[in-house]
């Protein structure tokens, strides 16, 4: 059995977890440091977000070096380290993996450039952060999906596919787990170039969504990218970032094993906070995934506001208990077990960001770093150190579902704010995502409730139950 069925994922933004060094930013060896604290969460695996050479423009996602850590974090040596010191401890080490683009800075910008998108005049496609994704050198144009700092990589040249796979050759050399992929559905592009047709649902707020990116985007013949890396991948996890609608989503397993084992599945992240609206995505989810497919869930990343800040912190609770108590394997963006929230501030990232990726609250003075962090704290008042409700909350929720993790799923109850359901023959979880009390819908003893004490006659405000029936 892979352990990724069973196990849960965290996600650590490397700069922000633990300094060793007091420059301010997280590193390898501060990672490495904090294992036994997530070895005594629960979690199975540790996803970092990129660690290599990169002038940070996009904070490691613009690589200049795909195959060194960047100084900042450390070395080989420290990231040789931080695997055996996992391994070690029975936790995996998955690595960002960023194949559809590279910094401009890197060597291959300036000595390949037929490895990139050049074309002597733009078309209409619109970049992630804004803008044109075409910018001008001379009298000719790059495309860039990202910031105009990030060039996109044309996976149509076999030169391009031989260097990037040889990146995924040289980490697992290195001995990691497994890849989250970055940007996987953009990997290849419309080979004439065509104008993207304008999406006439726009909100006007997101520019990148003014148009609809059928040429630009989620091709048919983006699987075939997918499956060389898989092939490589093997055994190992195979993670993919896409987002798009369930039905395209679930393409990304592919077929006898040459997708990702777990195309993540963001939807939680964008579907309103409500009973009857949760219920009807996981059974679209769960009804469009293919023979053999194993289900995920994310409720906070790097990219997005987080989850104690969208619902509140009484009702991350019970986010918490949906999260770890459905089918599938979770992802935990880090600090959201601690109840962390989104800090108001817009110092460094171009995209706005920043507020979710603030430096983990590990004791009341901060606990980060002994130089100036990066980003500033959010409350100290919530951290590690001092065990909070909805710490012990995760860890009793990772050791209870491991009973439960893979039996199917079944919807019992979904309205006035109550969702209701059962794993497999003997579990159900009950929770309410209102703020007042509200009547059980489901009998059975009581396993965990979110507020730790006991309870189960009624279903308190922002309470979750894990039942026995
Ligand atoms: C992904 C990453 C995001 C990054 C982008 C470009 O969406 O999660 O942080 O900015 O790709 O690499
Ligand atoms: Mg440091």
């Amino acid at each position: 059995m892979s352990w990724w069925r069973r196990g849960v994922i965290y996600e650590i933004y490397p700069r922000s977890f633990q300094d060793s060094d007091g420059d301010g930013v997280g590193d390898l060896p501060g990672i490495t440091s904090r294992l036994p604290y997530l070895r005594s969460l629960g979690v199975d695996a540790i996803w970092l977000t990129p660690i290599y050479c990169s002038p940070q423009r996009d904070f490691g996602y613009d690589v200049s070096d795909h195959t060194d850590v960047d100084p900042l974090y450390g070395s080989l040596h420290d990231f040789d380290a931080l695997v055996a010191a996992a391994h070690a401890q029975q936790l995996r080490v998955i690595l960002d993996y960023v194949p559809n683009h590279t910094s401009d800075q890197h060597p291959w910008f300036r000595e390949h450039p037929d490895w990139y998108y050049w074309r002597d005049a733009p078309n209409n496609w619109r970049a992630a952060f804004g803008g044109s994704a075409w910018e001008r050198v001379g009298d000719r144009y790059y495309l860039h999906t990202y910031l105009r700092e990030q060039p996109d990589l044309n996976w149509r040249n076999p030169a391009v596919r031989e260097a990037m796979l040889d990146v995924v050759r040289f980490w697992i050399d290195r001995g990691v787990d497994g890849f989250r992929v970055d940007a996987t559905r953009q990997l290849l592009k419309d080979p004439e170039f065509r104008d993207n047709p304008v999406n006439p649902d726009w909100d006007g707020v997101n520019e990148y969504e003014s148009l609809i990116p059928v040429h630009s985007a989620d091709l048919d013949e983006v699987h075939d990218v997918v499956a060389a890396i898989r092939q490589l991948i093997g055994d190992r996890l195979m993670v993919a970032e896409v987002y798009a609608p369930i039905e395209r989503l679930v393409r990304y397993y592919g077929k006898n094993g040459n997708g990702a084992q777990l195309p993540f599945n963001f939807h939680l992240l964008t579907t309103p906070w409500d009973a009857e609206k949760i219920a009807a995505l996981v059974e679209r989810y769960e009804a469009a995934l293919p023979e053999g497919a194993w289900p995920n869930w994310v409720l906070g990343n790097h990219d997005r506001p987080r989850i104690a800040s969208r619902v509140g912190a009484a009702q991350a609770r019970v986010a918490a208990m949906l999260l770890l108590t459905l089918r599938g394997t979770p992802t935990l963006y880090y600090g959201d077990e601690i109840g962390m929230t989104d800090v108001p501030v817009q110092r460094h990232d171009p995209a706005g960001r920043d507020p979710e990726r603030t430096p983990m609250q590990w004791t009341a003075e901060g606990g980060f770093t002994t130089g100036d962090p990066w980003l500033p704290y959010g409350d100290r008042a919530v951290n590690v150190a001092d065990e909070p409700p909805i710490l012990r909350l995760h860890r009793a929720l990772i050791a209870l579902r491991r009973e439960f993790a893979e039996t199917d799923y079944r919807t019992l109850h979904a309205g006035d704010g109550i969702l209701a359901y059962a794993r497999g023959n003997d579990i159900a979880v009950a929770l309410n995502l209102t703020g007042e009390p509200r009547p059980l819908p489901i009998r059975g003893e009581l396993l965990l409730s979110t507020h730790l004490d006991g309870g189960a006659e009624r279903l308190r405000a922002h309470e979750g139950v894990v039942l026995r029936i």
